[in-house]
């Protein structure tokens, strides 16, 4: 399969609105829901020395999904040439359809699937950067985005934004946060700053959940803002969002809105999908690798980018079933591991006597703790060390944040763990790490302690 030539014709576009033939997944019919010795044998694979409280980082993948994505490989490797004409393109649109129904699009086609919310991301951005070489924007026309955007995201809006002419404006967002409307008078100031002079805002990049630290964004409202101040584009990073925060596209109303489908949704690493509303501004959008697909739609361009393995991409209905083994499906298990999430962290701010980074009602699976003001956390690096010390020396796996003092605080907290909770953890994976920091304050630690 090395180039166009030696493919065969590729079999046709799917009709509009996704009204095609294949049927759809059912959820199937389940008599009794999984049990909790099922779910551990599924996720038997875990390192059993880890207390991986961390599902937010990498998410995780079930046996019986890597088993059925395993069985896809072994498919294509049979016979590469039958399973390119009559698997792959088919199987790709049903996991589209999937994920059409589940996020409320209007259309199959606004759906497609992606690596990564990093490539979705380019992918967006591109678009824009093309908008200013192509004189639609005008140099130093704005871009926002939240000042807690993750890094990569951040350094793609600096290649493709900045570098193209476009001014970038951070909305400085507080934390702790006590409120949304923190948030939105927050966003709306950097919305005024980038419609100052005359200058128009082109794009918001809006976070759904934001990484580090964790809140959960008041997206529809800020989509609504950006709609009434006639922002151009707006691109939603929701890689914390399927599976861990309700979302519906109608509802939502923003352009572009991706989601990583391997962190809270089960898929195998890597998958994301890219939601563009359909417009004439979604004909802009192509893949960042370009194949013979060129030109075709992004969702049948993202449908092949050369040979590769597509396996992650074709997984996506057997994810459906396996979620419909919990009691309310996907939604059953986002509501459970959200009041598992608060539940633990309210737990552990009261052992540490400190604070949630924000109310229970602005996290989805994962919230931001308070860690104890004596480990003395004063900095990013700090904050690294302390998290490989508790992965090495206590078998804890939690990302840590620092949060630096205001001046006018005394005995400030400085470092926050982002815990998450998934459908495999166990309380007392969170009374161990309680008590792995009960035990470090006990023994007169601080972070100074700890080398490079
Ligand atoms: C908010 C946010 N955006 C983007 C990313 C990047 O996701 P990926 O590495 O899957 O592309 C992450 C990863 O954790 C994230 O938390």
């Amino acid at each position: 399969m090395a180039s166009a030539e030696n493919h065969p014709p590729p079999p046709p576009p799917p009709p509009p609105n996704g009204n095609f033939k294949t049927p759809l997944p059912k959820k199937p019919k389940v008599s009794t829901f999984i049990s909790d010795s099922e779910v551990q044998s599924e996720f038997a694979h875990h390192d059993p020395s880890v207390a991986r409280i961390n599902n937010g980082s990498f998410g995780c993948c079930p046996a019986s999904v890597i088993a059925a994505q395993q069985q896809w490989q072994l498919k294509y490797l049979r016979q590469p040439d039958s399973f390119y004409v009559n698997e792959l393109k088919k199987g790709i649109l049903e996991s589209r359809t999937v994920i059409k129904n589940l996020i409320n699009a209007e259309d199959v086609n606004e759906v497609s699937i992606v690596d990564n919310v990093t490539t979705a991301a380019a992918i967006v951005l591109q678009q824009v950067a093309w908008a200013f070489a192509e004189g639609k924007f005008q140099k130093g026309d704005a871009a926002v985005i939240l000042h807690y955007a993750h890094g990569a995201i951040k350094k793609s809006v600096e290649a493709y934004v900045a570098r193209a002419g476009g001014q970038v404006i951070e909305v400085q967002l507080p934390f702790p946060v006590s409120s949304r409307e923190e948030i939105i008078s927050e966003f709306r100031k950097a919305l005024e700053s980038g419609k100052a002079d005359g200058k128009k805002v082109r794009l918001a990049v809006i976070d759904h959940v934001t990484s580090m630290p964790s809140v959960v964004i008041p997206l529809k409202e800020l989509v609504k803002i950006c709609r009434e101040e006639g922002v151009d584009q707006v691109f939603v990073d929701a890689a914390h969002g399927i599976g861990c925060v309700d979302l519906d596209m109608k509802e939502i109303g923003a352009d572009f809105y991706t989601s990583n489908l391997h962190k809270w949704f089960f898929c195998p690493p890597a998958l994301a999908f890219l939601y563009c509303r359909k417009s004439p501004r979604s004909l802009d959008l192509h893949h960042l690798v370009v194949t013979h697909e060129y030109g075709n739609g992004l969702a049948l361009e993202s449908a092949w980018v050369g040979t590769r393995d597509y396996s992650p991409q074709l997984v996506v209905p057997s994810v459906w079933e396996f979620v419909n083994r919990f009691e309310g499906g996907i939604d059953g298990i986002k509501k459970r591991n959200h009041e598992a999430v608060v539940k633990m962290g309210e737990m552990l701010a009261k052992a540490w006597e400190t604070n949630l980074g924000c109310p229970p009602d602005m996290c989805g699976s994962m919230i931001m703790v308070g860690l104890p003001a004596r480990l003395e956390i004063s900095s990013d690096a700090d904050t690294v060390k302390l998290r490989n010390h508790l992965r090495e020396s206590f078998g804890i796996e939690v990302p840590i944040y620092y949060q630096s003092p205001r001046e006018d605080e005394v005995g400030p907290v400085t470092g926050y763990a982002r815990i998450s909770h998934q459908v495999y953890n166990k309380e007392e994976e969170y009374y161990k790490f309680r008590d792995a920091i009960n035990k470090l304050v006990d023994n007169k630690f601080t972070c100074k302690l700890l080398h490079d």
